[in-house]
């Protein structure tokens, strides 16, 4: 059996393999088996590519270059998995898809430099035979340009994502010109480069590509950074794809396929559970219209102590306890977990109510309730929730803020507005564990902690759970 048919089947396996680790992946019961079938299917796909390499005769300066890579590239990745907390876990996500629409780039320009550079060259005289010459311009063009877009939109979406830039949306005055600009351009560009393979509509389209991907994911503000997240996924397997075209290997493209259309798939149930146009985040906020920024007067809060929360919770018949971002950094779920045990060894009905959005990765919250043994049953999704408020006592939110906020339901100039919520605000009482009265990810007041119903207890989420343990 000749090499090229043991790596063509081994592609084949690998393939099959990611196709079991997606479906594994979309339960958290399988979850784990499909990690470990993506592992394996990147293992056989690494060999293959590697025997491959070998057989046509890779020099020794690539053999060492090759080990240095693999051996580098994988320390990085298994220390930065190792070290992260499940909380940055999006900012790393984005930064890995900044390294795939690099490669991208880099991959077009190394088949520019390596075809259409020397266009009486061995490669380019092989596939004038082969009568896809024209083809090949396109490929390198197109994959350079949606590397470029993926490269810096995934940089910018990492520094907002890490709070290293502002999330608030950058709103240029005619920014959906300057995108539908941008692409006009690059159209005209790529019929350009497919007649005349040059250099200056290479370097003209990686820079404006390179602008576009800043602009684009800058124009989003934080509330919509969860698409912004699985769109560029989505971007980062096209580019993947694209080079795969490039490099003649089918299983790139497969997989940059499946990545790509799987992530647009995400995105586009994130935009119907967060009620956004589809169509206007991947625009860069197209059509959104600039929150009006005018500072209200939302009167006074009232705080709680810990001694009368407890006595709150010791005459209530129905809690429901409506985790965020802030009881996955404060590592407060353990201690949730035994405040549930207890109230439900009381008698109390108790249930947790999670948006989809809430924390800072799809079933965030979730996986952290499991990893506290909080039974599955009890753990509603919003919509299965959300009309029992009114017959509820009392409402813990635990380090949550966008996700409970009335504005998204009340104010239409709201930054949020339109973007389901938990309307926690109707049950007797809401209990607010937050440090203080600082907003959430997307920068928005929340008039929820004003309300008459609702009352403040300050402190550290943990710190302040266990305080309740006790006082219970
Ligand atoms: P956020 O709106 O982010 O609010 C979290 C709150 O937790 C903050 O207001 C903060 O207030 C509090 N907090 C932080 N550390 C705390 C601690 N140690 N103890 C107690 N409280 C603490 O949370 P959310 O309601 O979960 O909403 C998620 C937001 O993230 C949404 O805007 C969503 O669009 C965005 N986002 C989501 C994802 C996904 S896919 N889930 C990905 C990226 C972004 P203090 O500082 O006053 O304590």
């Amino acid at each position: 059996m000749s090499v090229n048919t043991v790596s063509l089947a081994a592609y084949l396996i690998a393939a099959l393999l990611f196709i079991r680790a997606l479906a594994g992946l979309s339960r958290h019961e399988t979850a784990v088996a499909g990690n470990y079938f993506g592992i394996a299917g990147m293992g056989v796909a690494l060999a293959a590519t590697v025997l491959l390499a070998a057989h046509d005769g890779i020099s020794a300066l690539g053999v060492v270059l090759l080990v240095l890579a693999v051996l580098g590239g994988a320390s990085v990745g298994l220390w930065r998995a190792r070290v992260v907390a499940m909380t940055q876990m999006p900012e790393l996500i984005a930064l890995f898809h900044s390294f795939v629409g690099l490669a991208a780039v880099l991959v077009g320009w190394d088949g520019y430099l390596s075809v259409e550079r020397h266009p009486l060259g061995p490669a380019a005289s092989v596939l004038r035979v082969e009568g896809t010459y024209g083809i090949h311009h396109a490929e390198v063009f197109i994959g350079v340009f949606i590397g470029a877009v993926t490269f810096t939109g995934s940089i910018i979406a990492f520094l907002k994502l890490s709070a290293r830039i502002k999330s608030a949306p950058l709103m240029l005055p005619a920014r959906n010109q300057l995108n539908l600009g941008a692409l006009a351009v690059f159209v005209g560009l790529t019929v350009w480069f497919i007649a005349h393979p040059a250099l200056l509509p290479l370097v003209i389209v990686t820079l404006i590509a390179l602008v576009l991907g800043l602009h684009l994911v800058a124009s989003i503000g934080g509330g919509d950074m969860p698409v912004v997240v699985s769109m560029l996924n989505s971007y980062s397997g096209w580019a993947a794809a694209a080079s795969g075209f490039l490099l003649n290997n089918d299983l790139l493209i497969v997989t940059g396929a499946l990545v790509g259309s799987s992530g647009a798939y995400l995105s586009y149930i994130m935009c119907e559970a967060m009620n956004r146009s589809f169509i206007s985040v991947i625009a860069g906020g197209f059509g959104i219209e600039a929150p009006s920024g005018a500072a209200q007067d939302m009167g006074e809060h009232r705080e709680v102590s810990v001694a009368e929360t407890a006595e709150l919770l010791a005459d209530a018949g129905s809690v429901i306890i409506a985790p965020g971002y802030g009881m996955a950094v404060a590592q407060a779920q353990h201690g949730v977990a035994e405040l549930t045990r207890k109230l439900r060894d009381r008698g109390v009905t108790v249930r947790f109510a999670i948006h989809p959005v809430a924390g800072r990765l799809p079933g965030h919250m979730n996986v952290l309730l499991a990893e506290a043994k909080v039974p599955y049953d009890i753990v509603l999704e919003m919509d299965e929730i959300n009309d029992d408020f009114p017959a509820t006592d009392v409402v813990l939110v635990i380090g949550a803020n966008d996700t409970v906020n009335p504005a998204a339901m009340e104010d239409p100039g709201s930054p949020i507005a339109g973007m389901p919520v938990l309307h926690v605000w109707e049950a007797k009482q809401v209990i607010v564990f937050k440090r203080s009265m600082a907003s959430g990810y997307a920068g928005v007041p929340n008039p929820l902690f004003y309300r008459e119903n609702a009352a403040m207890l300050f402190g550290d989420a943990k710190d302040r759970v266990e305080d309740l343990l006790r006082a219970i």
